[in-house]
Formats: structure tokens, C-alpha cells, sequence
């Protein structure tokens, strides 16, 4: 299927492309205990079960179609692969998917009690997509954020093979005083926000195979002589297995009532 480059207007830097890493998405980053984990503490945190909720940025569905056994679930992204993949899942019959801009949803005003965000935060215009999402939720609705907190960029396990990486994420990824302060702008003045710390461990294979695959958006916007570099690196000095710790902040935000 053919690639296509994704939007970003954080920055003028080139755009991750998620249409080239849809096919092996969920190989390279599988729904494992942690994954649930994580799923479970935003269900609570967003209140979202019985709920008619919206997932923005929804990659290859495995959140829009867990939460779909308890809810009704819309989903969108703007990456046709991404979500030719979400379809193909079982369960997904159950979601409404839509290929969609999270910053010109296509949905009427306040048509959601629960907006859902996982891992997507950092791609987005955020001024207008938190503004769009506080627009379709309902008064008093609730919008539920996974993202990575800055200390996962302390010392991932990437840091020392690619040099740049850790300082491309933390520039990416907002800050928790920087995503309060957009939440209120945007219409949210109560912002929750906890954070869960979990400790992951793979095999070299396993670690080897997420580099080689780019398992994540950030190999896309380092240049390619480091990433060459570090690849063989990382094929040398790679432990095995490789431990490393992940660092999640999340985030629950109520729209003030209209
Ligand atoms: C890192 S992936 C996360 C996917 C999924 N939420 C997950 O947790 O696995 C980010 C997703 O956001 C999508 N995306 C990027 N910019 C977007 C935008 N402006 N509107 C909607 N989706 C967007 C990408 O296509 C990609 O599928």
C-alpha cells in the first residue's frame, strides 16, 4: 500500500510517517500486560465506560476496539494504513472508524461524553486539537490523555545509541505544566493528571527488531547516518535482555459547562 506523510504543525521538521510503520505497528509495539495496564488506569482516570466516546489519533485500533466491549467508540486518524489495520482487527465492526484530522473533526458540536488520546498528543497542533476536542464534547465531558511523561526520556534505552533522540522527545512531548496550561486555554479548567511507571524487558531479538523496524515515530526525524550508526551499534552492545523503564503521564480533563 502506498505511504503517505502525515500532518504535523508543531514544527517545521519533517513528519513522522505512519503510514510506512502501519503493517508492523502492532508487531513492534504489541498489546502486552503493560499495555493493558495502561489501558485500564485511563479507563478509570476518563470515566470511560457505558460512555459514547471518541479516540483521537487511534492508530491500528487496539484501544478503540478493548473499549468497545463497554462502550460506544468512535475513532479517527489520518492514516489510511493505520486505520485499514484498525478495521481488519476483530471487534472492530463494532467502532465507528473515520480517516479524520484531530484538529477538523468531523463530528457536531458536543456529540461526545468522552475524548480518549493515547501516544498522539506530541503530533498534533495542539492549541487546535484540544480546541476541537473540548467543541464535540458534551458540558461537563471529560477528555482522557495517555503521553509520556518527561522523566521516560531520562534514561531510555535508546538514549545512548542515538544521540539526538532524547532531546527530539522531550522537545515533542509536553511537559505536564505545559499540557495543563493548553488544557485550560483550550476549555478544560480541572485537570487531573497521575502518572504510572512500569519496567518492561525484551530480548536483544526483540529490542533489534523494533530498531531495524523504527519502531517509533522518532527515527523517522533523526538523520540517517545516525540512525546507520547506531544500528550498529545496538548490534554490537545491545545486552540481552534489554530492561528499561517506562514513564507514562496521565491526564483527565472535565470541559467547563457551556
Ligand atoms: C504513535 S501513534 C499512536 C496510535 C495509538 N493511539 C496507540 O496508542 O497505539 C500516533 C497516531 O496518531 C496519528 N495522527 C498523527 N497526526 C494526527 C492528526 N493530526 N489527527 C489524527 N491522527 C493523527 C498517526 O497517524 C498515528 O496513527
Amino acid at each position: 500500500m502506498q505511504s503517505r506523510r502525515e500532518p504535523n504543525r508543531t514544527t517545521s521538521s519533517p513528519s513522522p510517517d505512519f503510514g510506512a510503520r502501519a503493517a508492523r505497528y502492532d508487531e513492534l509495539r504489541p498489546v502486552d500486560e503493560n499495555w493493558w495496564e495502561l489501558f485500564d488506569t485511563l479507563v478509570r482516570a476518563g470515566d470511560l465506560h457505558g460512555r459514547r466516546v471518541l479516540e483521537i489519533g487511534c492508530g491500528t485500533g487496539a484501544l478503540a476496539v478493548a473499549l468497545s466491549e463497554r462502550a460506544r467508540v468512535w475513532a479517527i486518524d489520518t492514516s489510511p494504513e493505520m486505520l485499514a489495520v484498525a478495521r481488519d482487527r476483530a471487534g472492530s465492526e463494532r467502532v465507528g472508524w473515520r480517516v479524520a484530522d484531530a484538529t477538523a473533526l468531523p463530528f457536531r458540536d458536543g456529540w461526545f461524553e468522552r475524548v480518549v488520546a493515547r501516544v498522539v498528543l506530541h503530533l498534533l497542533d495542539r492549541p487546535r486539537a484540544l480546541a476541537e476536542a473540548h467543541r464535540v464534547l458534551a458540558p461537563d465531558g471529560r477528555l482522557a490523555i495517555a503521553t509520556f511523561d518527561p522523566a521516560h526520556f531520562d534514561r531510555y534505552w535508546l538514549n545512548e545509541l542515538f544521540p539526538s533522540l532524547e532531546r527530539i522527545d522531550r522537545a515533542r512531548f509536553p511537559s505536564p505544566d505545559v499540557l495543563e496550561s493548553e488544557l485550560r486555554a483550550a476549555g478544560f479548567p480541572n485537570v487531573e493528571l497521575a502518572r504510572v511507571s512500569q519496567t518492561a524487558e525484551i530480548t536483544r531479538d526483540v529490542a533489534l527488531a523494533k530498531v531495524r523496524g523504527k519502531h517509533i515515530s522518532t527515527f523517522d526525524l533523526i538523520d540517517g547516518a545516525e540512525y546507520e550508526a547506531g544500528l550498529a551499534r545496538a548490534e554490537h552492545e545491545l545486552p540481552d535482555p534489554v530492561r528499561y523503564s517506562v514513564e507514562w503521564l496521565v491526564v483527565a480533563a472535565t470541559a467547563r459547562s457551556r
